[in-house]
């Protein structure tokens, strides 16, 4: 049985994994304002991750017999003034929700909760993922500069391609 200070440690991790799908559409549709569509197809992809990772996450805690608990969510904010501003937001986010993932796993191990930590590896992995493919990203969008964007959603579409049909 999940511990109550457990659970509502994971109840605040929900917030944040909608609050990351809510910034990730705001971006979609500033992507879309500035015309770079595949931009915004790639930031709506992340939103339905984000969205996932939320609800596997309530899931779990259905799984526990615990409470999902629905916080209020904040209003998305970020630098939108360029979609370099938008990457460089987002892998500072990416970073921050792998800081909240590890204090939840060391939360699950301080309350030798072996089923939560084993259940939180899953999150562990992904984040290494989702850093590393948004900071390729940043790396991209600093090499092609603002004049070069068009082009750059080029190789973001073949990207986004293979992605889709990985999974
Ligand atoms: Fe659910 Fe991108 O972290």
């Amino acid at each position: 049985m999940i511990s109550q200070k457990m659970a509502d440690a994971i109840n605040v991790q929900i917030k944040e994994e909608f609050y990351s799908a809510y910034l990730y559409l705001a971006m979609a549709y500033k992507s879309e304002e500035l015309g770079l569509k595949v931009f915004a197809e790639w930031f709506q992809h992340q939103e339905a991750e984000e969205r996932m990772h939320a609800t596997k996450m309530a899931q779990y805690l259905l799984d526990q017999g615990a409470e999902v608990t629905l916080l209020q969510l904040d209003q998305p904010k970020y630098d939108k003034s360029s979609i370099s501003a938008m990457i460089d937001e987002t892998v500072k986010h990416e970073k921050f929700i792998t800081n909240c993932i590890s204090d939840l796993v060391n939360l699950a191990r301080d309350e030798k909760d072996n089923a939560t930590f084993n259940f939180l590896q899953w999150y562990v992995e992904e984040q290494v993922e989702e850093v590393a493919s948004v900071s390729e990203l940043q790396d991209l969008v600093k090499l092609a500069g603002p004049d070069q964007l068009l082009i750059l959603e080029e190789r973001l579409r073949q990207l986004v391609a293979a992605r889709n049909s990985a999974e």
